[in-house]
């Protein structure tokens, strides 16, 4: 069924109850793919959805009008979640215009290689429906360099695009319909956040004073994935600006694999540590903890202990695998060590620490080692490096 969010605006994506993984990031909550109807003198779609998924969509369309009567389409952005099924929505409903950026139009013309109807616009270009006007704000990187955000100007409604998107598949399509709403659905926010717009936060910052300088308000906020905020948009933009912000916690990650349980055993003696140094510290076993979740976590930690044991003379794979990712979304003020054990070559910790440093991490210790099994000493180095952090 379609849903609608005011009169004449529907919203009518997909629920994508199955979806595991989303480039790289555990999706355990499925997700959505948002797409909306405006109903005006110009029928506007904006978006689209994944390819497998159009027919969906266009059932929902046709519960509100034939898509055939569309008239206009705008692409708020180029990923295929949103423009997977546009070339098939091209065809069938033949519209008039598209409308997207100009990275949009060189993106989607690279994807598709169709000459369709583009229409270039910018920030502050208005477009006309009828009654209705829309009004379009380019937001390069939020998520790729083609995004930008619809504003529908009468109901002070905002079409953001990836910004402000969570993973979650639900029957529900509103912040209010959720009963635990924002608790849980906070944290499906913050994973979002975290994988997706984390190397971002400088651009989101200028984007909330772009907000300001235009004067913009929001009665709804509706993102392409996830809940649309209609009772407190304002709980979602607070959320952004203090993660954009790089505030942190008094909060410890203890992120480490392990081959024989002496790298494990020097992660429990910095956690105990830590804690009674007042920091809230947790211990995170790498094949026990997603990559996804581990850097969701690592958003709003102050300090963050890497440990691996040497395999190979390198890094156990695990802990390669988190340094790639959470390199690529650049996380910011961070204290942080290494620590780990090895047999006889041990080069793993010195690994780690290059990677921190690289990652502009204040590292506060060359790194701990310890041979073979932790004994009473090693055990006290942990504390103190814990001490030290
Ligand atoms: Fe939901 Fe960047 O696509």
């Amino acid at each position: 069924m379609s849903v609608e969010l005011t009169p004449g605006v529907y919203w009518v994506g997909v629920i994508d109850w199955n979806l595991r993984d989303f480039h790289g990031y555990l999706t355990e909550a499925g997700s959505t793919y948002n797409a909306y109807l405006i109903i005006d003198d110009k029928i506007t779609l904006i978006d689209t959805v994944k390819k497998e998924l159009l027919p969906e969509m266009l059932c929902r369309v046709a519960e509100i009008v034939d898509p055939e009567k569309i008239d206009y389409i705008v692409s708020n952005h180029v990923e295929m979640d949103h423009s997977g099924g546009l070339p098939e929505t091209v065809a069938r409903v033949k519209p008039e215009k598209i409308f997207c950026s100009p990275q949009g139009k060189a993106g989607l013309s690279r994807h598709f290689k169709q000459d369709w109807p583009f229409v270039e616009v910018k920030t502050g270009d208005e477009l006309s429906l009828g009654r209705r006007t829309l009004a379009f704000l380019e937001t390069p990187m939020l998520h790729w360099p083609d995004s930008m955000m619809t504003y529908l100007k009468e109901e002070e409604l905002l079409f953001s695009s990836d910004a402000f998107g969570a993973h979650l598949a639900s029957s529900e399509h509103f912040d209010d319909q959720l009963p635990d709403c924002p608790c849980d659905y906070g944290r499906q926010l913050k994973k979002y956040y975290a994988n997706i717009l984390m190397p971002f936060g400088g651009l989101i910052t200028s984007l909330f004073a772009k907000i300001a300088q235009l004067g913009l308000t929001f009665k709804i906020i509706a993102p392409d994935h996830g809940l649309i905020y209609r009772k407190n948009p304002a709980w979602v933009l607070e959320a952004y600006q203090r993660w954009a912000s790089g505030a942190t916690e008094p909060k410890g990650l203890v992120i480490y694999d392990t081959m024989w349980h002496s790298t494990e055993t020097m992660a429990e003696a910095i956690v105990e540590a830590l804690g009674q140094e007042g920091v809230d510290a947790k211990p995170m076993h790498l094949r026990n903890w997603h990559r996804s979740d581990v850097v969701t976590e690592c958003l709003d930690a102050g300090a963050v202990l890497i440990g691996s044991p040497t395999l190979n003379n390198g890094l156990f794979p695990t802990v390669s695998d988190l340094l790639t990712y959470l390199k690529g979304l650049k996380p910011i003020n961070k204290v942080a060590a290494a620590f780990g054990s090895y047999g006889w070559s041990g080069e793993a910790v010195k690994l780690i620490t290059k990677e921190l440093e690289e990652m502009k991490f204040k590292v506060i210790d060359p790194g701990l080692r310890v041979q073979y099994v932790p004994d009473g000493e090693g055990l006290q180095a942990c504390r103190d490096l814990a001490k030290k952090i």
